[in-house]
């Protein structure tokens, strides 16, 4: 980074910084990972520098011969890795993506249905004041008491909503999807069937997860989470889908550009490309089954440790921690965690009684913290910090007197953080060991 440090020494530092931070973290948040330098160099590469706009071999600019390789061979690798018909890979990330799907089918104002946010799903899947529910009108299905999806509701609204798209993905989901309910579903009320495998690809790639191929009409998927990829995404479409409808992979090619997007970034996608030749080797099937390992070993600590995890625990990357029977909010957990260095994000319950700002759960994931290599012994050691400092919040937020309604004001939940700190040092500690440990890869 010689040049930029010379031209723009503000920015060099704060990528030092940041890269200093990752380097002393632990990252469990389930939708981060950690991406090669050999995918770093393709994102910063000359690529950027060209327009190309169309598709390859259709472009409106002249000077298409190299980025029309670099479409193509990122085209063929994820038909061939993920064994589906057609793929676009000009998306600029996994929300544009979404709404290119619903732009490609849907009228304004016909339906789509997904899973709701507070039960897991995402924000493109028609929560309230995102584009998906503000041009189209959205049905939501969600989760039973137990955290399950809740397939019996979601068949009767299907079938009474009939929406054009049905949805099956989420965000904060510790469970396999039934994708075989799902396709029953869309076949009954006669809608298409979208899997967003955003969070899963990679564990869907490595073959510790089922693939929605066979079910699915259309698949999206951002390239960034456990695909170890570069911020992308990509959108593609089955046999079943093509048999549906025989337009399907021009539809979604339309709406793309010109419907959504201009320029493709192909630097973007020469990273995809790239982190798909990773996702082909044999090391990276090991990855996603030491992922799933690790989680589950997560999920045995933490339980362990007392801790109600939703759903019971996780056959994926990511465990959902309801936090009530601790007396802490998610914010408190979250924030302690970070003064012990252990990044994660706090997340609403199913049912939760909370406002979505100041929810009753933490999310942890396992992919960031498994690609720099740690294994099951390092998770119980994760698993017993975690549940260390979240015990001393409670025992703070008791002694300090704090109401719940009070841990919700920023300078109540900093009074119990400041009397925590001394006593979170040793755990602190004991991460910036394993981060030592376990430095951040370059290659894979
Ligand atoms: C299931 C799912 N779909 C779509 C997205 C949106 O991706 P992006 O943040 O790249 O727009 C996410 C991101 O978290 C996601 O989890």
């Amino acid at each position: 980074m010689k040049y930029l440090a010379k031209t723009d020494p503000k920015i060099y530092k704060l990528i030092q910084a940041e890269r200093k931070r990752q380097e002393q973290t632990l990252m469990m948040i389930p939708s981060e990972n950690i991406v090669s330098l050999a995918v770093q160099e393709a994102v910063g590469s000359c690529l950027g520098n060209k327009y190309a706009e169309g598709y390859p071999k259709k472009r409106y600019y002249q000077g298409q011969e190299v980025v029309d390789q670099v479409e193509l061979l990122a085209q063929e690798r994820a038909k061939k890795l993920f064994k589906v018909e057609y793929v676009n890979v000009q998306p600029y990330s996994g929300s544009p993506a979404n709404l290119a799907v619903y732009f490609a089918l849907v009228k304004p104002k016909e339906k789509i249905m997904g899973l709701s946010l507070s039960a897991g799903g995402h924000l493109t899947h028609g929560a309230n004041l995102n584009a998906s529910s503000v041009f189209f009108t959205s049905v939501s299905y969600g989760v039973t008491k137990t955290g399950y999806i809740d397939y019996d509701q979601l068949e009767d609204l299907a079938l009474k909503e009939r929406p054009k798209v049905i949805v099956a993905g989420t965000t904060a989901y510790p469970r396999l999807l039934d994708w075989k309910r799902f396709a029953e579903i869309a076949e009954k009320s006669g809608s298409y069937l979208m899997a967003d495998i955003s969070h899963i690809a990679g564990l869907i790639v490595g073959g510790v997860y089922p693939s929605p191929v066979e079910y699915a009409d259309i698949i999206t998927s951002t390239t960034h989470k456990t695909l170890r990829g570069p911020r992308g995404a990509i959108i593609m479409v089955t046999k079943k889908g093509l048999l549906k409808d025989p337009q399907l992979d021009k539809k979604i090619d339309k709406a793309i550009i010109p419907g959504l997007q201009g320029g493709p970034h192909l630097n973007a996608i020469a990273g995809i490309a790239t982190a798909l030749k990773e996702a082909s080797k044999k090391s990276f099937a090991q990855y996603a089954k030491q992922i799933i390992v690790n989680a589950k070993q997560l999920e045995v600590k933490l339980k362990e440790f007392g801790f109600n995890l939703v759903t019971g625990g996780t056959d994926s990357h990511l465990l959902l921690v309801d936090l009530r029977n601790f007396n802490l909010l998610g914010n408190t957990a979250a924030e302690l965690l970070e003064k012990v260095n252990i990044v994660v994000n706090r997340n609403a319950v199913p049912f939760d009684p909370n406002p979505p700002f100041y929810p009753s759960g933490i999310r942890l994931g396992t992919p960031g913290i498994t690609s720099r290599g740690m294994k099951k012994p390092e998770m119980s050691v994760i698993a017993e910090i975690i549940f260390n400092v979240i015990v001393l919040g409670s025992k703070l937020k008791n002694e300090l007197k704090i109401n719940d309604a009070q841990e919700r004001i920023t300078g109540q939940r900093s009074k119990i953080i400041k009397q925590a700190e001394a006593s979170l040092r040793k755990y602190r500690q004991k991460v910036l060991d394993l981060c030592r440990k376990f430095p951040i890869p370059k290659s894979y």
